[in-house]
């Protein structure tokens, strides 16, 4: 698979059971955002022709992976989790050297892919359908779940082994074949994770791996009539052309886009509790999750204290290379993340929010070849300041002050998106009303906005998805289509609705 060209390694796309390059024979740089003199590795820049090679052997492959036994295809899953676990550690080390964050934090991204590997694989002995009475004698009722195809997966940088397998598995699980492009920051773990798949016992065809950019490999994908279902994670511009460009050929579209999450301190909170949560809510992944808790919403009686701790425990975090153990917090992912980081920095300067810890970019000494940035707070933030609507996707927190519950309700759900929620609060009436009355897809009390397990869905409402949800027995929903079965077995013609006696 793989050769050294120059300085580095060459990975191909995997087509049909194949290790193959690009037809261009194009590649693309993937270098680490810790130390950009650290080439990872060169990989398949490629095109049209590629993606349309990629979908025919999925749609071929597609024909008798459909027809293997459902428990049969899990048990290729549970062997490719096994060969996660076994490798866990090589896998984390190389993503947390494509995608800068810290170490500890990449062996979570590989975990969250073991657990959906056998959480899935256990649905291969599930998929339960129903049966239900028929209104006519001698009539049998149910619905299965079918697959439904090729399914191209679009997956981002932020999650680059557990996001892909949120999508692959259960897809196939359900019986499809699919078509994955990764984010052309973190093709390598992706790669690993196919790898898995392959040497699992994955049939050729069955899962196929595309490199590329958006424009040729995405544009391709979302427009060929043979792909049936697109399951993309990424920014709310890019999902709604995804969107866009997928109707035309009525494909299932499952979306998986920004967030604007909030984590509520009330009153009565255990103060150094919520100060843990908004730490690691905040900055953990470099605020690069779409679960980050980038806003923090504190009642007034309450605020100074917060404030005070908080930024203090945020000063003191360690930035640097993640594959370094003292260090907490690693780089942006890239040079255009970091800027849009800075950008955002200087917005919130000019809206009149207070800059209490952080603003600038951090490039000297080791800093110097990656992108780094200090984690960074804004306090007396006003909720309808940009810092506080946008998503910035990066080290940047806005603290927002508030009265009442009623005011840090209207907070929470004063922005575009809906993905997750939580409120640090020892009153059970305030969380459970908070629990009904946040708008969002993952909710938590006295616990950060990050941190969803794979056994419940994942998904998030208004502009952060589309209605569906992935993990957890959801996630099938996306993945398979309900055939409804009636078996007539009285030996004549019964009409429903109309022969009722
Ligand atoms: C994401 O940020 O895209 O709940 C996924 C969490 C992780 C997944 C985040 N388990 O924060």
């Amino acid at each position: 698979m793989t050769m050294s060209q120059g300085s580095g390694p060459i990975y191909h796309n995997f087509i049909n059971g194949e290790w193959v390059p690009a037809a261009s024979g194009e590649v693309f740089e993937n270098r680490n955002p810790a130390n950009t003199e650290d080439l990872v590795g060169y990989f398949a820049k490629s095109a049209r022709t590629d993606a349309e090679r990629a979908i025919a052997a999925a749609t071929r492959a597609f024909d008798h992976w459909r027809l293997v036994p459902a428990p049969k295809r899990a048990e290729i899953l549970y062997r490719a989790g096994q060969m996660l676990v076994d490798r866990k550690e090589r896998l984390a080390r190389e993503m947390t050297r494509e995608m800068g964050k810290v170490l500890e934090e990449a062996r979570g991204d590989v975990q969250e892919a073991i657990d959906m590997t056998f959480f899935m694989a256990g649905e291969g002995r599930r998929q339960h359908g129903q049966t239900a009475p028929s209104e006519l004698r001698d009539k049998f009722a149910m619905s299965i779940r079918q697959p439904i195809g090729v399914c191209a997966v679009i997956t981002p940088w932020n999650f680059p082994m557990a996001i892909p397998s949120w999508k692959i598995l259960p897809a196939l699980v359900c019986g499809n074949t699919v078509v994955l492009k990764p984010a052309t920051l973190t093709p390598l773990s992706a790669l690993n994770f196919v790898k898995v798949l392959e040497e699992a016992g994955v049939p050729p065809g069955v899962v196929n791996l595309v490199t590329g950019g958006g424009g040729d490999v995405g544009n391709t994908l979302l427009e060929a009539s043979a792909v049936n279902v697109v399951s993309f994670t990424g920014s709310t511009e890019v999902g709604r052309t995804v969107s866009t460009k997928a109707a035309p050929s009525f494909k299932k579209v499952h979306l998986e886009m920004g967030g604007k999450n909030i984590i509520v301190v009330m009153d009565d909170a255990d103060l150094e509790l919520a100060v843990d949560g908004c730490v690691w809510g905040g900055f953990g992944t470099t605020g690069q999750r779409c679960t980050a808790a980038s806003r923090v919403a504190v009642h007034r009686a309450v605020y100074q204290a917060f404030v005070d701790r908080y930024t203090a425990r945020v000063r003191e975090l360690k930035v640097g290379d993640g594959l370094d153990a003292s260090v907490q917090m690693g780089p942006s992912v890239s040079r255009g993340q970091l800027e849009t980081v800075m950008q955002y920095v200087g917005i919130g300067k000019g809206e009149g929010a207070t800059l209490a810890c952080g603003g600038h970019a951090l490039d000297k000494g080791a800093y110097a070849k990656g992108f780094f940035h200090e984690p960074t707070v804004f306090t007396d933030v006003h909720p309808q300041m940009r810092i506080a609507q946008e998503e910035i996707f990066g080290p940047v927190v806005s603290v927002i002050p508030f009265d009442s519950f009623d005011e840090a309700v209207a907070i929470a759900n004063g922005v575009e998106y809906g993905l997750s929620a939580s409120i640090y609060t020892r009153d059970i009436n305030l969380a459970f009303r908070a629990m009904r009355d946040l708008h969002t897809g993952l909710f938590y009390v006295n616990a950060p906005t990050i941190g969803a397990e794979v056994h419940l869905p994942f998904g998030g409402t208004k502009n952060t998805g589309n209605g569906h949800r992935e993990a957890g027995e959801a996630a099938l929903d996306v993945f398979s289509e309900w055939k409804s079965i009636y078996v007539d077995f009285s030996g004549r013609l019964q009409r429903a609705q109309i022969d009722t006696e």
